[in-house]
């Protein structure tokens, strides 16, 4: 059996004081929360800080981004011992705003993998096709091909101690939801392709889906067989919202 996990992707919105009312809101509702396990990827600078009130809670921290380098001069980034430092514990890679806004490619997302991997963090890979891809019938091959970077860098079993989540780009912030038996095919997919590979592999990853999940639709996508739990971005901005869509696995 597979834990869900529910994941809140803050990207780049919040302030110290916006922060302090949605901790207090999430902290406060955690009790209700019975199966899932709960995480937030808060901007950089507030990652400290929101470790630090996460503290004895079951609330897990992560980022949403790394440099594939241990140091140096590279200004304006982040490395994957600093995130551990202040007590990460996830790191999201290839989302599909850093892939299109950022110009990431398939190994560079790959090479943020290893450097999650390398210092101790659970990577949280991003793959999921535009909506172009979606009506050119090529949503298996941009998953394969963005799934495939990595295992050739990193081998299948780095999958294994992963996560992966499913994002269809012309879901993010849309309001458009995948239906869940859209999604579920393309988690099937991903499980089957895996299962090719390694067996105890496919059966263990957590397979997230992403992309307009909110309070009212949560219960639906996660009961699907191959729907591990969520990849939460605008709904995670709202304590409310956020512990309603962590309640879904209950
Ligand atoms: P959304 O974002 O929930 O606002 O659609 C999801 C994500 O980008 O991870």
């Amino acid at each position: 059996m597979r834990q869900p996990l529910v994941a809140g992707n803050w990207k780049m919105n919040g302030s110290a004081a916006s922060i302090d009312t949605l901790m207090a809101g999430i902290k406060q509702g955690l009790a209700e929360v019975k199966q899932a396990a709960v995480a937030v990827c808060p901007p950089y600078v507030y990652i400290a800080k929101v470790a630090d009130l996460a503290k004895g809670t079951k609330l897990a921290v992560g980022a949403q981004d790394i440099n594939d380098q241990e140091s140096g001069a590279h200004t304006g980034e982040v490395s994957g011992p600093m995130l551990k430092d202040v007590g990460c514990r996830y790191v999201i890679v290839g989302h599909s705003e850093r892939r299109a806004i950022y110009g990431e490619s398939d190994d560079d997302t790959a090479r943020k993998f290893a450097a999650a991997r390398k210092f101790g963090l659970t990577p949280i890979l991003c793959v999921g096709e535009l909506l172009e891809e979606r009506e050119q019938g090529i949503t298996e091959d941009v998953v394969n091909r963005q799934l495939d970077a990595v295992i050739k860098l990193e081998g299948i079993k780095a999958i294994g101690e992963a996560v992966i989540a499913y994002e269809p780009v012309w879901a993010i912030g849309t309001g458009k939801t995948a239906s869940p038996q859209q999604a579920q095919d393309v988690h099937a997919f991903i499980r089957a392709k895996l299962a090719k590979l390694d067996k105890a592999v496919a059966d263990k990853v957590q397979i997230l889906y992403g992309g307009s999940v909110k309070g009212s639709n949560a219960v639906e996508l996660f009961g699907m067989p191959d729907i591990d739990g969520g990849l939460i971005g605008g709904a995670s901005l709202t304590a409310d919202e956020f512990l309603a869509i962590c309640r879904a696995p209950n």
